[in-house]
């Protein structure tokens, strides 16, 4: 949940890491600290809330140094404070840890060294490594890295840690279990960071790190051993990441860049699978026609937004494959006792592909000698390394915290997983699957005509910003599309938003109806059945007075009668239909939030990669 940087090189590492932290920030930002080398020893900084007030702190106390480390924070243990912020120092004052993951044990480790004379200042769980590690050199711990593995290897729980020693003036150690970490290699200098976007303009190769590894990074080179001291050789990739995917390009938010990104994004991954004129493509997942007759079952688990894209992934697969499919949150998952065996296909879906509770439902699953098989926004992730296949999304980098692109990618990967595995087990034709694929072509320009409605979209958000709740309906394919709606809108607004399946409404929210409710109605037209049903559901909520906002078809006149407000989209046949109906739920909820005066892309509480329970 937070995120943490360091850079061993040639320059002043302040500018670098405040850079590499502000890149950070959406992985938490309740306060934020560096620790440098400087010809006086280790030097820190630290600031409650905004990455704005470290600067302004080092404005007002300059401080040059390398190498050096930083952090971001996103409170678990303690409250946002200058005593609680990373870096975090022993006792000596000699050796600095940043720490991204939690240390499960650290009550009992706190106990064991406070018995041994050590104080502590922080409320931290963070702050007994840096104890650790001192306590291990006192006894005997013949180098640094000895000292960081003795003291881990006490540690349990989720770290990602950058430690810098002040008798070791030109070294960054790092280390991973659980967090994500890796290590940047550029001409002349050597970066750790939480992601890659953080540190892209600076490195021309990366390392992943993997759980139970340490990095050891000087100037001219880095090493890579494991907790027993074991040298490793690991495997460097070239970033394929361009600078700019990680840059706002001009729009006011990344949440804006991001809306806008995803006609770009759904026609790159279509294209990629449908290359072969009229069929998908997705051999490289390896689920062969005879492992697909044999299986019985799907289960999808993923939390958030990712668990809206599970739901629409299961109706649609259900509605394709003749194939029992069951979603589950992956904070309820890991705690029932699932059915899940042999002939069960496991599906994680993600966009950072390190939710804890995702990640723990997979290894779940794996237990249980299910496939893995995850749909996933983020190469090198612990989720695409724990799955036998991935569906990678192709997104790009999604900064702002409210997910937008990676979940429209999410239901184009569900669209096309679909179809393949339809069509291998028998269950459509290919003159189906070319239709379909016809249909989804048109995705991506229904999407563009939306965003260019963004005008009309925004003046009904500021017709309606200022009630403090608001109810989201949709059916079938759509009742996902409500709940990420609601979500969208609660997440960046901080109005309180519902989202229902419209025909449970009578079952008990059409008691919060009266003239002040603005009711989201997602009422596209689609098969009669579905249409006929939201209609009826709309005439209900305009039989209470509520204030209706109609998602409707272009052309349908109909619904003017009984809506307030009404956003027109582009046709679309049923099953592809929520890729577009949900661009304008995602604008709505950005005009919202804009007429509220929320921090639309860092949302209060919120991170944007949930690595704790
Ligand atoms: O990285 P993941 O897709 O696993 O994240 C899951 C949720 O934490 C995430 O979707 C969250 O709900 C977003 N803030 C939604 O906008």
């Amino acid at each position: 949940m937070c995120g943490i940087v360091g850079y061993v090189g040639p320059q002043d590492a302040v500018p670098l890491l405040v850079d590499g932290l502000k890149r950070l920030e959406y992985r938490g930002y309740d306060s934020g600290g560096i620790a440098l080398h400087t010809s006086e020893g280790i030097v820190f900084r630290k600031c409650v809330g905004r990455l704005t007030e470290l600067e302004r702190d080092l404005d007002a106390r300059p401080v040059t140094g390398r190498p050096g480390i930083g952090h971001t924070r996103w409170a678990t243990h303690g409250e946002p404070s200058v005593r609680n912020s990373h870096p975090h120092l022993d006792g000596s004052g000699r050796i600095a840890v940043v720490h991204n993951g939690i240390i499960e044990n650290d009550q009992e480790l706190r106990e064991q060294l406070q018995a041994q004379g050590h104080t502590f200042l922080s409320e931290t769980d963070t702050e007994v490594i840096p104890h650790l590690i001192e306590q291990a050199l006192k006894d005997g711990a013949a180098s640094p890295e000895a000292a960081i593995a003795q003291a881990l290897k006490q540690a349990r729980g989720a770290y990602a840690l950058g430690i810098l020693f002040a008798d070791q003036p030109d070294t960054v150690y790092a280390a991973r279990l659980g967090s994500p970490l890796i290590v940047g290699l550029g001409a002349d200098a050597h970066f750790i960071a939480s992601d890659v976007p953080a540190i892209v303009h600076h490195i021309d190769q990366v390392i992943y790190l993997n759980d139970g590894e340490m990095a050891v990074l000087q100037p001219d080179g880095v090493r890579i051993l494991d907790l027993d001291g074991q040298a490793l050789t690991p495997e460097v990739k070239p970033v394929d990441l361009a600078p700019e995917a990680a840059e706002m390009a001009g729009f006011e938010t990344f949440m804006l860049k991001e809306i806008h990104e995803q006609p770009r994004v759904l026609r790159g991954l279509l294209e990629k699978h449908t290359h072969k004129k009229g069929h998908v493509d997705l051999t490289d997942l390896g689920l062969s026609a005879d492992y697909l007759q044999q299986l019985r079952r799907i289960m999808i688990v993923s939390c958030g937004t990712a668990y809206h894209a599970a739901m629409y992934g299961k109706f649609l697969l259900e509605h394709v494959t003749g194939l029992a499919v069951e979603t589950d949150l992956g904070s309820e998952f890991r705690y029932r006792s699932p059915r899940i065996e042999q002939d069960t296909l496991f599906v994680a879906v993600s966009q950072s592909g390190e939710t804890a509770d995702t990640l723990a439902s997979l290894r779940l699953a794996r237990e249980r000698h299910c496939r893995v098989l995850s749909i996933c926004n983020a190469p090198g992730s612990s989720l695409v390394r724990e799955s036998d296949a991935v569906l990678f999304t192709e997104a790009g980098p999604e900064i702002g915290v409210a997910s937008t692109k990676a979940y429209t990618a999410q239901l184009m990967a569900f669209a096309l997983l679909s179809m393949a595995m339809g069509r291998a087990r028998g269950e459509i034709t290919s003159e189906q699957e070319q239709a379909w694929i016809k249909a989804l072509e048109q995705v991506p320009n229904a999407i563009h005509y939306m965003i260019e409605r963004a005008d009309h979209i925004r003046a009904i958000a500021d017709k309606h910003h200022d009630g403090p709740s608001a109810l989201y309906l949709g059916r079938r394919f759509n009742y996902p599309t409500a709940l990420e709606g609601a979500l969208k809108n609660k997440e960046i607004s901080y109005q309180h938003a519902e989202g229902y399946a419209a025909g449970e409404m009578k079952h008990g929210p059409i008691a919060l109806i009266n003239e002040y409710l603005p009711v989201i109605c997602i009422c596209t037209k689609t098969t009669d059945e579905v249409y006929e049903k939201m209609v009826s559901n709309m005439r209900e909520v305009e039989a209470r007075h509520g204030r209706i906002i109609a998602i409707a078809t272009d052309g349908d006149t109909h619904v003017q009668a009984f809506a307030e407000d009404i956003i027109y989209v582009p046709p679309m046949c049923e099953e592809f239909s929520p890729l577009v109906n949900v661009v304008a739920l995602q604008l709505l909820a950005y005009y919202a939030a804009q007429a509220r005066g929320t921090d639309i892309d860092k949302p209060r509480n919120l991170a944007k990669s949930v690595t704790v329970e």
